[in-house]
């Protein structure tokens, strides 16, 4: 295939960006999309010119670093798939691709295509976890019993890899699908609930405070969420935050 790349670049977070276009040949429908990026590159480094820096590190689905805007979806034009596990039969000889940055304010571009999403971590460090006693003395999960659909339920919702694309499918920027899935892969599990009343206001004040907007239920963030994480996560979150709110 050939096909013609218009790829953000920017060198900063402080400088100007702009798409710039790329004419690249040779592409296999068996690419993936980032094995496309590093033909591009390869060609770019040759020619003496410098690599669109693009964030990426697992290459399997399961680590989210590898956000990008593709033709204005997140991750592109396939449907539970990572921009890694996208691949190129998805394009057409001849197209034109537009490749961007995960638009949000909070996630700054570091360069290029690469944002930096250290706010996503700092809400899960506000209450994403479990404070377990390692002394010796912790029992063996197995000996608690958990309901099946809760079980699986709690499966999906930690199946979310923090990648970010809910949040730049959201005219809102709304970060809540992500914090959703974080807050109820514990709500669902007696293990989650010791905490469960700092947990939501926790993890939701550190939320507001990055800066993301609010939920308006316009449902894009469950259409292009590459793990098929569901609204009712929201729902789920809504109800502990009222639950919590009451309690505090
Ligand atoms: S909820 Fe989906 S889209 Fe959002 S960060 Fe998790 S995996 Fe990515
Ligand atoms: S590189 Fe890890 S999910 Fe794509």
């Amino acid at each position: 295939m050939k096909l013609t790349l218009k790829i953000w670049r920017q060198k900063n977070n402080k400088a100007k960006g702009e798409l710039k276009t790329y004419p690249i040949d040779g592409i296999e429908g068996d690419m993936s999309f980032l094995e496309m990026l590093d033909v591009l590159n390869e060609e770019l480094i040759n020619k003496g010119d410098e690599p669109v820096v693009f964030d990426h590190d697992c290459r399997e689905g399961i680590c989210g670093a590898c956000s990008l805007q593709i033709n204005g979806e997140p991750h592109g034009p396939d449907r539970l798939v990572t921009t890694c596990q996208l691949h190129m039969r998805m394009f057409k000889d001849g197209d034109t691709i537009t490749i961007e940055p995960f638009r949000a304010n909070a996630f700054p571009v570091i360069k290029d295509l690469m944002v930096d999403r250290t706010s996503f971590e700092r809400i899960q460090q506000a209450g994403g976890y479990v404070s377990v006693n390692t002394s010796g003395n912790t029992i063996d999960a197995n000996t608690i019993p958990v309901n099946k659909q809760d079980a699986d339920d709690s499966f999906n919702a930690a199946t979310c890899i923090g990648c970010g694309a809910c949040v730049a499918a959201c005219k809102n920027v709304s970060a809540m699908l992500f914090t959703a899935a974080k807050v109820s892969q514990f709500a669902l599990l007696p293990q989650g609930k010791v905490e469960a009343t700092e947990r939501v206001l926790n993890m939701v004040a550190q939320m507001d405070k990055e800066g993301f907007g609010n939920c308006t239920n316009t449902g894009a963030c469950e259409i292009e969420c590459p793990k098929g994480i569901s609204l009712e996560n929201i729902a789920r979150m809504n109800r502990e935050y009222l639950s919590a709110s009451l309690k505090g």
